[in-house]
């Protein structure tokens, strides 16, 4: 990458990756160089659409491009690995949409990869950068949670009549929801997990993968920490509506993730009068946090004039305005030469928590210890 203050960004992959054409393009420090995908005719749509400079339909043109100084993958997650892989030896910074990859092997070279060659990875994470997570992140650096005592988390979702790689994918190869805000609030690694899986998927989707599980549960032991969490998946055959839910408990305050989407989450404080223990809360927008031209792209809520801020009870389609945050955090990472969060080893300990965790499940619950160049 050159030393200017702007990255020239390539997106990879125009389904959910779409999404941040908009973003980068509004990034003070970054260039909508390049857009990838492989119909021409959806490519030419976009392009035009956005005034995008150039589009490829193959990987590996763009990868020959000079001007490219980083790419965002949001290709099937089959593809993650390998993707990042070729990124990194063509000279690239990546940031790529989770899992990182769907073998502890492939997190291992990517982790390597980045180390040798210097180049950045993040994996965007959206949870992490979400309005909920930040929220529950300030009350426990402020130190309104008291002692922070134990966390979970559960991501639900009915995936019948997804893309083809997801029918039978195992729960946990997509536990990053999970896992990740179970880690990043204290900033800690995960030390060993053990999982049970629950239940049965119908018997053709669980050929797919070799996955029976409808539910897997899988507790995680966080390294250096008298803390562990425990987070619930279910991809398939499991009444539930969507929900990517953290609830962190702490001595003087908890916060819990409403049962319902769309309604308000709830703060419990100790040493009241039971009735009083609970109350509902209107969790802020962050959106203060970045680039000016950015905010506009937090929210899918409602705007506060008399706060001059975004309000928003919801998770929803824009992943709790998560997307401009984990745009801006790459592109000022790069900018500042300096990891992102999370960095390579962060996310490979968090994809291999799940990967781990399946591996746990099939053995009956054993427990499986994280590969030690996931915890530096
Ligand atoms: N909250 C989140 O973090 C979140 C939300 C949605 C999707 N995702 C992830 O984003 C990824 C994409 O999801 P989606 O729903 O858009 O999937 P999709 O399968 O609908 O779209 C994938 C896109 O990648 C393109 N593509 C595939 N192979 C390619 C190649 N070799 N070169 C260039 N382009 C290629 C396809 O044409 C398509 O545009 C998945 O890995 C998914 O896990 C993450």
């Amino acid at each position: 990458m050159s030393t200017t203050s702007i990255v020239n960004i390539a997106i990879v992959g125009l389904g959910f990756g779409a999404e941040f054409i908009p973003i980068y393009q509004a990034h003070p420090n970054a260039r909508l160089v390049a857009v990838c995908q492989r119909d021409p005719a959806k490519l030419a749509a976009l392009r035009q659409a956005f005034g995008i400079p150039k589009g490829y339909t193959s990987y590996a043109e763009l990868l020959a491009d000079p001007e490219i100084d980083a790419v965002h993958i949001n290709t099937p997650i089959p593809d993650h690995a390998a993707q990042t892989l070729v990124a990194l030896a063509a000279g690239k910074h990546v940031a790529c949409t989770v899992p990182m990859a769907t073998t502890v092997e492939d997190c291992r070279k990517i982790v390597e990869l980045s180390a040798a060659t210097g180049l950045r990875y993040m994996m965007m994470e959206t949870v992490v950068y979400s309005r909920e997570f930040l929220y529950v992140k300030d009350l426990y650096e402020s130190g309104e949670l008291g002692k922070l005592q134990f966390m979970q988390a559960s991501h639900q979702q009915d995936m019948d009549g997804w893309p083809h790689y997801w029918p039978g994918l195992p729960p946990m190869w997509y536990a990053t929801h999970c896992v990740g805000p179970m880690l990043a609030l204290t900033n800690a690694r995960a030390e060993h997990v053990s999982c049970y899986g629950s239940g049965t998927i119908r018997p053709e989707l669980a050929a797919a993968y070799g996955s029976p599980f409808a539910v897997e549960s899988a507790h995680l032991k966080l390294r250096g920490s008298d803390l562990s969490a425990r987070i619930v998946r279910s991809l398939f055959d499991t009444a539930r509506q969507y929900r990517e839910s953290i609830d962190v408990y702490g001595s003087r305050k908890s916060f819990e993730w409403s049962l319902i989407e769309h309604e308000p989450h709830i703060l419990h404080t100790a040493k009241r009068p039971e009735p009083e223990i609970p109350s509902r809360v209107t969790v802020p927008d962050y959106a203060h946090r970045l680039p000016e031209g950015l905010r506009p792209y937090t929210t899918e809520g409602v705007y506060d004039t008399a706060a001059n801020m975004h309000l928003s009870f919801t998770q929803g389609s824009g992943h709790g305005g998560s997307h401009p945050h984990l745009a801006h955090e790459f592109v000022s990472a790069l900018v500042e030469g300096r990891d992102p969060r999370p960095n390579a080893p962060a996310s490979a300990n968090w994809t291999c928590v799940g990967l781990c965790a399946h591996q746990s499940a099939l053995a009956g619950g054993q427990r499986v210890d994280l590969p030690e160049f996931t915890l530096g």
